[in-house]
Parts: C-alpha cells; structure tokens; sequence
C-alpha cells in the first residue's frame, strides 16, 4: 500500500494541492468506492483569492489523487464552503436511473455596497468529475445577513427529510427540505452558549453512539473564525446533546475543543460511509487564519490535516469527542519496531528514516517530573513535546523548530491539561511540516504544523528525574 514518496519539500501523507493555495475541507463524500474531498481552493495564487472547489479523490484516505477544478466562480459570486450528498433516492429529479452526487454550496457576492452570500447546487452524472450548476440558483438566499454560509446537508430518517446546517454570524441556523431545492427555516441554536470570540463557521451536526452503551447522541461542530482579541486565532468548538429533526439542544453551556493545537480548523466530515462501515471521519484544515497566508511552502500553500475517526466517549460524567487516525494509516507504512525500554535522566534515542514517523508509547505517569519527546531535526532545530506530570499538563513548543518568523502566534507555545489519567498514552505522526498528537488514547487533539529547514534525525525521550518504563512502537 505504502508509496514512496521522496520530495523533502511536501507532505508525505497529508493532502496538499500540487500547486497554489488551499482552505477549507469541502463536500467531503463516500460513493463508489471513493471519497472525495473537495476544497477551497485559489487556482491562480498561493495566497486567499477568488474562491473555487478544487478535487481529490482517495481510496484508502491517505493517497490522494489531485482532479481538475470542480467548481468555478460564475454570476452569482465565488464558490465558498459546503458539503455534497449521494441523492440515493432522486429527490432533487437530477438523475435518472442511477444516483450521483450533490453539492450544495455557498455563492458569495463581494459589490461596492454589500455582501451577499446565498446557497447553491451542482450536481454530477459522472462520479463528481464534472458538475451541472442548478439553473434555479441560489436556492436559499437571506435578504440582510452578510453571513450566511458554508452549508452542511445530511439525511436525517427519522424525520425523512434534509437537514441543513448553515453559519450565521454568531448561530447557527436549521434548514430541512424534501428535495434540497425548497429550504424550510426550523431553528436557530448558539445565542447564550458556547464560544462566541469570532465568527461562527462550518459547522457540522451529526449522530454517534456513545461508547459502552446505547446512548445516541447528537453533536455539533462549530469552528471559530481568528478575530480580534483572540488568543489562538481560529479554533473549533463543539457540543454534545440532541436532535429532534427541527432543533438542536447542546446538555451544557461551555464549549468544548475539537484540538488543543493551533492548526485544526474548519474541520467536518464524510457522508454517505457505508452502514456496514459506519465511521464518522473527520477531516480539518491544517492551517490558522492568523498566518494561514503567510505559511513558508513554496508553491503551494496549506495542507489537510489527516483523517480522524470520531467516537463519544464518557469521562467522569462528561461527553467528550474522541479521535483516532483511520486504520488506513496503519497499513501504509512498512516498518513497525517494537519498543520497550527505561528511560532516565541521560535519554533514549530513537533514530529515523527519511519520511513521516508514526510513534505510539504507553507508560504509566509518575507523580512528578517530566517526560520529554525532543524531535531534532539539527542541533540548533527541534521542537519539543512535553508531559509535566506535576501540573498534568502537555505542551508543543515549536520556536526553535525552523522557520517561524512569518508570525508572532506561531512560536508561542500549545498545550493542554489532562485529567488523572493513570497510564499514560500517546500517538504522535510527524510529518515533513506537522506534528499531530493524540493523547489518552484519543481524548485529547494537539495539531501542530512546523517549518524545520532539515530531515528529522532523531528523537530523544528523556524524563527530569527517577525512570519510567516505556513501551510502545514506531512505525516508519
Ligand atoms: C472558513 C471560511 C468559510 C468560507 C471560506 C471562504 O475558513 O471563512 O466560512 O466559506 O472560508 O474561503
């Protein structure tokens, strides 16, 4: 499965336009035996310009095959965000014998005196790699609010109808119809509730059992875009509770973070993953609105994050978001080592091959000291990972790891604090520019990206005082 890909200037297993510049996962989408990812996409720059759909399609989620545009600006404005759906049933009368795909995005329109930003449809009869505008665009339009976007449309059967979710302003609204065509206004969800330090976008609303029982709940992914006085830049909230086919209804009033790192955003995910299969995966944007521009790739600007399996989970009462790379990403490497050692105070080493490194380590946590993961990259570059067991807390800290002075926000340090977690364990995928943590077998999320100038040499895993026995495995 694995390909090798030696280009030391791009990412080995994260998706990234060939050339030009990148944001937002779009119309993300399982059908015959492929899943598409589309994106926002500038065509004619590696900085944000008029916006189109770009196209890739994968089998196994990891290799992505870059396709021609599948949407082009025309009269009503640039192609914004938004998910696409199999029509299974024909209820838009697109398609005749066969279903296919339909994409509903969002047209904005920048004039001298306003914004417009309204909801369209494409549609395709060749498997997504051409599309048919709907001539009856845009088929829901708001007569003031300048945002009004990035539409996500799912099935929901129990009332057999749409759904839409759509970001506006500081809410989200509901929309449901029979035929994606007719759009009924049901609810608005977010006043009072959450994080509200920039502008509500991409959203997302989907069903998941929650681990061990037979609970089903509803959750909402709202991403944050970077706006004054925010610390991080952009960032993604979500919320856990219920769905009745009309109205959202989060069970607590504090947002909850999809990733500590500062580089997930405008994540959503899949439709249409076979019930046999029935993984909710998401994909995100590797990149922050506050540098996003100004990133150093050459040629090409920004990358997806890797796909993540979303599960719930139940701690202490809490419902939390849980996340795992796909066992895709397993299969593609060649080589897995098994470790297990005791580290001290004088450091292990790990060396590596050229390529990205999987890294998956179980200890169990001392009560104090600190266990260090230094990725080097030359003597003066590294970026380190560490776990102060003290004060139960992980950090990244990336301003020594390469080129960093494109922004103030990118050298400060990332972290998270954890809650008593007794043995401790860790995934980490380093590749060419990012580090992707999970810790506690998926409860927490730190995506980081990192601009080091060398190949990674080696790593070192060191602890402040006493021992601990680790073991684990690298895969290369
Ligand atoms: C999020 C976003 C969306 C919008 C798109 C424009 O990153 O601002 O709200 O549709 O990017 O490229």
């Amino acid at each position: 499965m694995s390909v090798t890909k030696v280009n030391p200037s791009r990412p080995y297993l994260h998706y990234a336009p060939e050339k030009n510049w990148m944001n937002d996962p779009n119309g993300l989408v399982f059908f015959n035996n492929e899943y598409h990812l589309f994106y926002q996409y500038h065509p004619n720059g590696t900085t944000w310009g008029p916006m189109h759909w770009g196209h890739a399609v994968s089998r196994n989620l990891i290799d992505w095959e870059e396709l021609p545009i599948a949407l082009y600006p025309d009269q009503h404005g640039m192609i914004f965000s938004g998910s696409a759906v199999v029509d299974w049933h024909n209820t838009t009368g697109f398609f005749d014998d066969e279903p296919g795909l339909v994409a509903i995005f969002t047209h904005h329109k920048d004039t001298d005196s306003k914004v417009v930003q309204s909801q369209s449809l494409a549609y395709s009869l060749d498997d997504g790699r051409t599309w048919i505008k709907y001539k009856g665009n845009p088929v829901l339009s708001h007569p003031t609010n300048p945002d009004f976007r990035d539409p996500k449309v799912f099935w929901h059967h129990e009332t057999d109808k749409w759904i839409m979710v759509l970001a506006t302003d500081q809410t989200i609204s509901i929309y449901s119809s029979q035929n994606l065509i007719n759009w009924v206004f049901e609810s608005e969800f977010g006043t009072n509730i959450g994080s509200h330090e920039g502008v509500w976008e991409c959203p997302d609303l989907f069903a998941l059992k929650v681990e061990g029982t037979k609970e089903v709940k509803w959750v909402m992914i709202v991403s944050i875009g970077d706006g004054e006085g925010l610390t991080y830049g952009s960032r993604t909230q979500y919320f856990t509770g219920s769905f009745n086919g009309k109205e959202f209804i989060s069970e607590h009033s504090e947002a909850k973070w999809l990733d500590y790192g500062r580089d997930q955003y405008a994540g959503v995910t899949f439709s249409d993953i076979p019930q046999e299969d029935s993984r909710r995966m998401l994909i995100g944007w590797m990149s922050n609105w506050r540098y996003a521009n100004q990133v150093p790739t050459e040629g090409w600007r920004s990358q997806m994050t890797l796909p993540r399996e979303l599960t719930l989970k139940e701690f202490e009462g809490n419902t939390k978001l849980v996340q795992h790379f796909p066992k895709e990403l397993d299969n593609w490497f060649n080589h897995t080592s098994e470790i297990e050692r005791t580290v001290d105070s004088s450091g292990l080493n790990i060396e590596v091959e050229q390529g990205p490194v999987y890294l998956s380590l179980n200890t169990q946590r001392p009560k104090s000291g600190e266990l260090q993961i230094a990725l080097n990259y030359s003597e003066q570059t590294y970026t380190l990972i560490q776990l102060n067991f003290n004060e139960k807390k992980l950090s990244l800290k990336r301003s020594k790891s390469g080129r960093v002075n494109f922004s103030e926000l990118f050298s400060k340090d990332q972290e998270l604090f954890f809650s008593d977690i007794a043995d401790l364990q860790l995934t980490v995928v380093i590749d060419t520019f990012s580090v992707e943590l999970l810790l506690n077998e998926g409860e927490y999320a730190l995506t980081s990206l990192q601009f080091p100038n060398d190949s990674l040499k080696n790593i070192n895993l060191k602890v402040s005082t006493g021992e601990v026995s680790i073991r684990g495995m690298i895969k290369q």
